[in-house]
């Protein structure tokens, strides 16, 4: 019972009940329905009564019992294989050690200790389950003494079996000495080794900036994590972290954690003292160093990076704070920091708390992309503040987001800037209904993700866009913005620190505004609440962008011009494209896309008439530059695509390229086939994995 038991790696397993594809394609879409009649705007005297003290009081609704809320158990996840329910995890340190190897790999020792209470009398027996993944090799687990009580300071070891749960984890089944009790505090200690895992990235001197240095990056969201430390990977628990952290000499590390300190032996400490879900635990080790950019922001980069960072976001950040406090409430986070990634990080960005990482394609060298640093700080409230309680609820944390990004956004750069901006959004929404059909289950704000299915394959544009139009859709009703906005700003109050479902937010929604729900505002046919949780499909309700047509309007003229079977030049000569801003640029470029493939030779000569967009640097204008090029088979600007793909790994850039390749004629084919031999190694292995599944290399 007592011997340390190593477990086998065991194979990742595939269970019965995957779809044939994340993206079936289904029937044709149909029609979207008509636009919704304005409700009246509510009375004055039905203003929700006012509670409390302290900032942002005046604007609190009544709230149930806090501990009541506290107590509440976990939403059952179905993409975690812990038995979270009935522990509370307290506090999680990581002791950890990175080294590197040769040729991109490296070695992440690692010993977990989970503080946890007991919060149900005999749930589970005395088995405890957490999270963990194939590539995460468990040495022991032991229960440790309490502090200053008998016992040996190295803890008992306990029995540890690795079992099969889903190809994206398995399931560390550890035996407790006796079934715990209700208010029983238990320390427990898992020595590990993080080998080849999704959440560990390991990147060799030639897939840095700098060419110079190893590196390495740990992404959690959704469900990666699990491969960095056993823990319950679910957003449904959250838990303060600390961990220190043993680097090679001329190494850095930085976490997401409110501080951070270096010590000798290179070895740095940190300690997140507000309670997170585990994906928002965040780790690199690089060659990095830090610039300040405002009185509580620096930007992290790769030395060769650091100027460029500093010169894009020098005095900007501060103000989208401060406008972000103004509208959702306290910035409870400390610090807003920025990390440049290197070039193959598959996100824009990714809200980790205290430290946002980005792609360093955000150094367009005129801050036209700042619309992404808006919306991870905006997810300090909408995500890392009020969180998603499961996967299938994600909707919560990105559509709200990108209200509340859109929301800052008009309050700094005015509201036809940020109708344009809103305008591409329902642009890629609508591509991504065009091209899984508006049925499709994941066209859903709630989605069903049944056991075994990744939540990281149902990713899209939905909860994003769909969302937005949903939260949206709730401020049209209340028919006031700064009504809303207070709205907002009480719900966050209401669900700081807690993990919450639609229905705690719909609810809360209703109860605040105890008028609309008097007047049934979530039943009247068509917007039903739950029709828009429920039913797949495109919005039934489009917020009005027409503030954004004094921008729009000019790019959609002239992207008639550029489709017409004779091009008028004299007209197209007439327009001055030089003083538009970047989304005008990406706006226009959708334009051309939706009308393309374009009569013969409209492209080439635009693409001559225009260097400003045909060799563009701006990765959003270079992304759209190449979906033309490949929709209207221009062979002789396919370096173009060849040359992005390789500058650059973000997945929501190389996944369309590699569907309008794969749909394309041969020579976009073979294009597809060299790209990713050539690029395969330096990207990500989700987005290789998805890659695959489009160019036919693996099981779809
Ligand atoms: N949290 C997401 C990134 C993410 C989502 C990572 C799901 C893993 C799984 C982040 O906040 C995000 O939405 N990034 C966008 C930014 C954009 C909407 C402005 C991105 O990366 O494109
Ligand atoms: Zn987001």
């Amino acid at each position: 019972m007592d011997s340390p038991w190593i477990p086998p790696r065991v194979p990742s397993v595939r269970l019965h009940g995957f779809p044939a594809s994340p993206f079936p394609a289904l029937g044709p879409a149909p029609l979207p329905p008509p636009f919704p009649p304005r409700p009246r705007p509510r009375s004055p005297q039905a203003a929700p009564p006012r509670r409390g003290r302290g900032p942002g009081a005046a604007m609190a609704a009544p709230v149930p019992d806090a501990a009541a809320v506290r107590a509440r158990a976990p939403v059952r996840d179905a993409a975690s294989a812990s038995s979270a329910g009935p522990w509370s995890l307290l506090h999680l340190h990581l002791d950890l050690r990175v080294s590197f190897a040769a040729a991109g790999a490296g070695r992440l020792q690692g010993r977990a200790r989970l503080e946890l209470r007991c919060e149900r009398d005999g749930a589970g027996g005395a088995e405890l389950r957490l999270d963990a993944h194939p590539a995460l090799a468990v040495s022991r687990a032991a229960l440790l003494p309490p502090p200053g009580g008998p016992g040996d300071a190295a803890g008992q070891t306990l029995p540890v079996e690795s079992r099969p749960f889903a190809s994206y984890g398995s399931a560390l089944h550890i035996t407790l000495p006796q079934a715990p009790r209700a208010g029983q505090l238990l320390t427990l200690v898992i020595d590990y080794e993080a080998g080849e895992g999704p959440g560990v990235c390991w990147l060799s001197p030639e897939q840095t900036a700098g060419k110079q240095k190893p590196y390495m990056y740990t992404q959690g969201q959704a469900v990666l994590n699990r491969s960095f430390f056993p823990c319950f990977d679910t957003p449904s628990v959250k838990f303060t972290y600390s961990a220190t952290v043993k680097v090679p000499e001329g190494f850095t590390a930085v976490m997401s954690a409110t501080s951070w300190e270096k010590q000798k032996d290179n070895t740095f400490v940190f300690k997140m003292s507000q309670p997170i879900p585990s994906y928002l635990i965040a780790l690199v080790v690089g060659d990095i160093v830090s610039a300040d950019v405002g009185p509580r922001s620096r930007v992290w980069a790769e030395p060769c990076l650091i100027e460029a960072a500093k010169k894009e976001y020098d005095g900007v950040i501060e103000e989208f704070l401060v406008v972000g406090e103004k509208l959702f409430g306290p910035y409870v986070w400390g610090r807003y920091d920025i990390l440049f990634m290197p070039p193959s990080f598959p996100f824009g960005g990714m809200e980790n708390p205290c430290l946002t990482f980005v792609t360093p394609c955000l150094l367009a060298g005129d801050r036209s992309l700042a619309d992404v640093i808006i919306h991870e700080i905006s997810h300090s409230w909408f995500g890392n503040l009020v969180t998603n309680a499961s996967w299938g609820e994600f909707w919560l944390n990105e559509g709200f987001t990108m209200y509340a990004q859109r929301r800052i956004s008009t309050e700094v750069y005015g509201l036809p800037y940020t109708c344009l901006e809103a305008a591409t959004g329902r642009a890629l929404l609508r591509q991504h209904m065009d091209a899984t059909g508006e049925d499709h289950p994941l066209n859903k704000l709630r989605v069903v993700i049944e056991p075994g299915i990744n939540p990281d394959d149902t990713y899209n544009e939905t909860p994003y866009e769909k969302g937005y139009c949903f939260v949206s859709y709730l401020a049209h009703l209340v028919g006031n913005q700064s009504k809303f906005d207070a709205f907002l700003q009480a719900y966050v109050n209401r669900f700081k620190f807690q993990s919450i479902t639609a229905d705690d937010t719909l609810g809360f929604f209703l109860e605040y505004f105890p008028e609309l729900k008097e007047k049934g505002v979530d039943s009247i046919p068509g917007f039903e609440f739950d029709r828009w949780l429920n039913t797949p499909g495109w919005p039934p309700y489009l917020p009005d962008l027409s503030p954004g047509q004094q921008l729009m309007r000019p790019a959609e003229e002239l992207a008639e011009l550029w489709a017409a079977d004779s091009l008028n030049m004299e007209a197209i000569e007439a327009v001055d494209i030089m003083g538009w801003r970047t989304y005008q640029l990406v706006y226009f470029l959708d334009q051309i896309l939706q009308k393309s493939p374009l009569p013969e030779g409209n492209v080439k000569r635009l693409s001559k008439m225009y260097p400003k967009i045909s060799k563009a640097q701006n990765a959003e204008l270079r992304l759209r530059w190449c979906q033309i090029v490949l929709k209207n088979n221009l062979e002789a600007e396919y370096s173009k695509v060849k040359d992005f793909l390789h500058s650059q790994g973000k997945q929501k850039y190389t996944l369309p390229l590699y569907r309008a390749m794969w749909g394309g004629s041969e020579a976009a084919r073979a294009l597809a086939m060299e790209t990713f031999s050539a690029t395969a190694p330096q990207l990500h292995v989700n987005v290789q994995n998805y890659v695959k599944k489009i160019l036919g290399l693996a099981e779809a």
